[in-house]
This record gives C-alpha cells, structure tokens and sequence, in this order.
C-alpha cells in the first residue's frame, strides 16, 4: 500500500477524506496531523481525534501549527460553524494525541520510512512548509504533494483567493517552489463535486453509524452553499484528493507552472495558475481540470459502506 500521511484542519470535508483515506487497503495511513484553518488548532485537533475514534483506527495524531507563517490567522466558522463540525452530535474523544508536534512527526517519519512518502493536505500548508524547511533533505523521500487549495479561476474567500491558499500563502509558496511533485485540487475541480441531497441520501441509506454521521455533515454543510452560492449542497473539496490517489481515471489533471501571489493588496493568496503556458515556465504542479462527480461520489460511498 501507498505510505501516505493526512493533513488537515477538519473541518467537514477533510473528515470525509480521513474516513475514506482509513477504509482503503490500497494506502498505508502512517499518520493524522493537523492544522488551524477552519477553526482554531484546539478545535481541528479534537475533530481529528474524534474522526479517528469514528473510524475506530489506531493511526496516531500529531497537532501542529496553530497560525501561519507571516499573514494573520482567518478562520471558517462561518462555513463549518463553531466546532468545526456542526451538525451531527460529537462524541468526547477517549485517546488524546502524541506528544511529538506535527513537524516533527512529518520529518521523523518521512526520513525513516523506507518508501517515498505522500503527503496530503487538505487545510494551510504551514505544517508542509515547515516540515520542508527544517529539514530540506526530506524532499527526496517526498513522493507527492496532493494538495486541496486554490484555484485556477476565482477565489471563495476573496475574489481572488480559496482559503487554503489564503490562510497562509507563503507555506503555499515554499511548498510550490519546493521541487516536490505537487498536485494542486483547487476550487475549478472541487465545485464540479456537489453533494445534493441524492447524493447525502445514499450516505443515510448505508444505514451506519458513520454513514450517517457523514449525512448530517453533509446535510450542515450545504447551507453555507446554499446561502451563498445558490447550489443544492456543499463542494466536496478535500476527499478529491485521496480519490484522485485511489482512483485518478476520475479526473483530468495537466501540467501547469502555480505562483502564489503574496504581495499585501487584493490579490493575496491567488494560485496564479499559467493554464496556457504563456510564460513558457516549467510546469511546478499537476493541476485538476476535471472531475467525474458520479464516479467519485459512488467510490466514497463504496467506501464509507465498508465501516459497519
Ligand atoms: C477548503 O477550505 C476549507 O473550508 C475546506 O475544508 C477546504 O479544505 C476549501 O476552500
Ligand atoms: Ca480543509
């Protein structure tokens, strides 16, 4: 199986991919890391935990940044209400997390595995970019970045800008310019993966626990969509990017050259993505164009169907 290690800022989305990630024999899960992003650290790690204890996993969880590198803290209450994870009812996790902090977890482990490691990100790439400069020699036994962040086009937090990316742009930045293979699942891909209520139901109909507990996730999760985009559910943004490590027939990627703009105007934090290749640069990420949205939500159901 895939040595991979999560890391997230869970968050409604990045549970899914956890759940999906824990359920696949095809990936090794060496890990669970986490982040502020959606809500503070406090708040991400205990989400963690109880994702963990919801796939009934041993997997250890490390905490680790808890505010950006230069920019300051943002956060999603807004989107994913106060806890993180409104609306189903949360249990008290029992087992805590490891002593060892995020980064140092991420070093340690990929210097040791004998395997290339991947990576997968699904909130600010801080814990990334600090792990890649502690330690540079990591990056050759770094298989993969699999990012969920920007965009191609516009932005969700602010014209130009996903909030992954905005929440800290120069992690975003060092992880770009790292020479690590990256891909990048940024909002032009996840907005074609809408979970309407069909697609909730099939969850409910597996009848489980954890189906329906990724139900009334995303049952909450559509409101903000609703309200502010006008779609009958939420994007599923962050279980694309171990899909596309389960099943990457899915979807299309294409080479692209990303720079991350970090200059203090309105346009901080775009994925400034060359689609075109007008500037002739290097191509630095494998960027998601396209997503077979059917085919993606009938994995993760297979998927979630298998925790009983
Ligand atoms: C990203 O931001 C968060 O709200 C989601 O979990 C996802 O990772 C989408 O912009
Ligand atoms: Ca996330």
């Amino acid at each position: 199986p895939l040595p991979v290690i999560l890391d997230g800022d869970p968050g409604h989305d990045d549970v899914m991919n956890v759940l999906l990630a824990l359920t696949s024999p095809e990936l090794h899960v060496l890990g669970l890391t986490t982040v502020f992003g959606n809500v503070g650290l406090t708040r991400t790690t205990r989400n963690m935990l109880i994702t963990r204890e919801l796939a009934r996993s041993d997997v250890p969880v490390h905490a680790g940044a808890d505010r950006p590198l230069v920019v300051p803290t943002i956060s999603a209450e807004a989107v994913h209400g106060a806890s993180g994870l409104d609306g189903p009812h949360l249990p008290t996790p029992t087992r805590d997390i490891e002593g060892e902090h995020a980064v140092d977890f991420i070093v340690r482990t990929v210097r040791e595995h004998p395997h290339p490691v991947t990576l997968v990100p699904t909130g600010p790439l801080t814990n990334i970019a600090l792990a890649l400069r502690l330690a540079p020699d990591i990056a050759q036994n770094v298989a993969r970045i699999v990012w969920m962040g920007g965009s191609t086009d516009t932005g969700n937090w602010t014209p130009a800008a996903e909030f992954n990316a905005l929440a800290d742009p120069h992690a975003a930045h060092i992880v770009l310019t790292s020479g690590v293979p990256v891909t990048m699942i940024g909002l032009n891909a996840s907005h074609q993966a809408i979970a309407h209520p069909a697609r909730v139901q099939a969850f409910r109909d597996l009848s489980t626990p954890v189906g329906d507990f990724v139900a009334e996730l995303l049952a909450f999760f559509a409101d903000h969509h609703r309200e502010r985009y006008g779609w009958d559910g939420g994007a599923l943004h962050d279980p694309l990017t171990v899909a596309w490590l389960l099943r990457p027939e899915l979807f299309k990627t294409r080479p692209m050259y990303v720079q991350l703009d970090l200059t203090d105007g309105p346009s901080q934090g775009r994925t400034v993505a060359d689609v075109w290749n007008v500037t002739g640069h290097a191509p630095n990420a494998d960027v998601m164009t396209d997503v077979d949205a059917d085919g993606f939500f009938a994995l993760l159901v297979q998927r979630i169907a298998a925790y009983r």
